[in-house]
């Protein structure tokens, strides 16, 4: 005879136990809706689950007194749903309803029972967010995207059989406080299907809760520095960056001052996001990068920087512009490439890189020519 049951561990109280707990929310659940009228309060008085939960070693002292039995084996199967997960309470809610809903409904008619399992089973909320969002549009696109995606997912988990199984979005849409969330909140989608909610201030630091989100994106935001590496400003520092204000034709030390500020500004920004994404949570990243065989400086983007570096310096010859203020002006822009990234990534024990993918840009191929061959 082999049996299966569930069993409170040894030396914790009825009250821990999760399904305890479970029948507590749906005891709680029918006292307010007796309140409301919805069923007498005589009926829920009158009403006790024939369930008795022993623990382990209940069940082996009774099992001990039956004659002709002998115990061969006993084991305890961990079940260790956290009620603090909500998609764990919906499940363990779930199972309840399964099995109790028998009972349930000869006791108090099949009508109420949609509304019992409602009242006690916590709507999902997702929450998503986009890091470096600017004013829109493009965030708004991105965020659909993400929605729809996870949509998808939760309808193809229930078959769509459910849908109270597909969560609520809530959405958090970040940037610098200098940022305009005016124009933001005001261009958002009048039909979207989510909260939407400003959250201000630099991603190199924590934004979020601990453990608050499953999903995190940033589309072209990342190759913003914190700041512009000190060297690069400092008259006495190999790395200053006389003459230009980015590092494509740089000397190799300002390159360098750019790529360390960078991989410290990843580290910030990895360690923070570790935190708040939920265990086997999901970041997104999007950032302009060079290709691994290219320098900057053979990017359009490297030569169109270069190229405004030098037309400031002509107007600083032309008395146009203060020579020191063109020296002492750098963006704080940085492009990686996809093996500095991996490596970067890889430092960070936090995560994992589950797909890397280079995007193609229209405007590869079209390289203008360095500022010194222009006639
Ligand atoms: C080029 S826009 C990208 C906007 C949008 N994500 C898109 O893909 O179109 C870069 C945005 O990143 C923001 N940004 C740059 N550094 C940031 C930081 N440290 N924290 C938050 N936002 C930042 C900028 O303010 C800017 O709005």
């Amino acid at each position: 005879m082999a049996i299966l049951m569930p069993c409170l561990p040894e030396g914790t109280l009825p009250s821990e136990s999760i399904i305890m707990q479970v029948f507590e929310i749906l005891g709680c659940a029918l006292t307010d809706m007796a309140k409301e009228g919805l069923v007498s309060e005589a009926l829920v008085d009158s009403f006790n689950l024939p369930i008795f939960i022993p623990t382990g070693n209940e069940v082996k002292g009774v099992l001990s007194n039956i004659e002709h039995l002998t115990i061969e084996k006993s084991e305890e199967i961990n079940y260790p749903p956290n009620l603090s997960n909500l998609e764990d309470v919906r499940l363990c809610i779930g199972h309840v309803r399964a099995v109790m809903e028998g009972i349930l409904c000869e006791n108090f008619g099949a009508e109420l029972l949609d509304q019992l399992f409602e009242s006690t089973s916590p709507k999902l909320v997702l929450c998503i967010a986009d890091l470096g969002c600017s004013t829109g549009t493009n965030t708004f696109i991105a965020v659909q995207n993400i929605i729809e995606a996870l949509e998808l997912l939760y309808r193809s988990r229930s078959r769509g059989l459910d849908t109270d199984q597909i969560p609520e979005f809530q959405v958090f849409f970040n940037d610098h406080s200098s940022n305009d969330f005016n124009t933001l909140f005001k261009s958002l989608p009048p039909n979207r299907q989510y909260f939407a909610a400003g959250v201000p201030g630099s991603f190199h630091a924590r934004l979020f809760p601990n453990s608050s989100l499953p999903f995190i994106h940033s589309s072209y935001a990342l190759h913003w520095l914190s700041r512009v590496p000190i060297e690069v400003m400092d008259e006495s520092s190999p790395a200053w960056n006389k003459g230009r204000i980015h590092y494509t034709n740089a000397p190799k030390q300002v390159g360098e001052a750019y790529a360390t500020r960078f991989a410290k500004d990843v580290e910030f920004f990895l360690s923070a996001r570790a935190q708040e994404l939920v265990a086997g949570g999901l970041l997104a990243l999007f950032l302009p990068a060079v290709p691994d065989v290219l320098s900057n400086s053979d990017t359009v983007i490297g030569t169109e920087l270069d190229l405004l570096g030098s037309c400031l310096m002509d107007m600083a010859k032309e008395g146009l512009v203060s020579e020191a203020k063109v020296d002492s002006f750098n963006l704080p822009l940085y492009y990686t490439s996809h093996k500095e990234l991996k490596e970067l990534i890889g430092r960070n024990e936090h995560f994992t890189i589950e797909r890397m993918e280079n995007l193609n840009n229209p405007k590869k191929h079209v390289i203008l020519p360095k500022p010194s061959m222009r006639a």
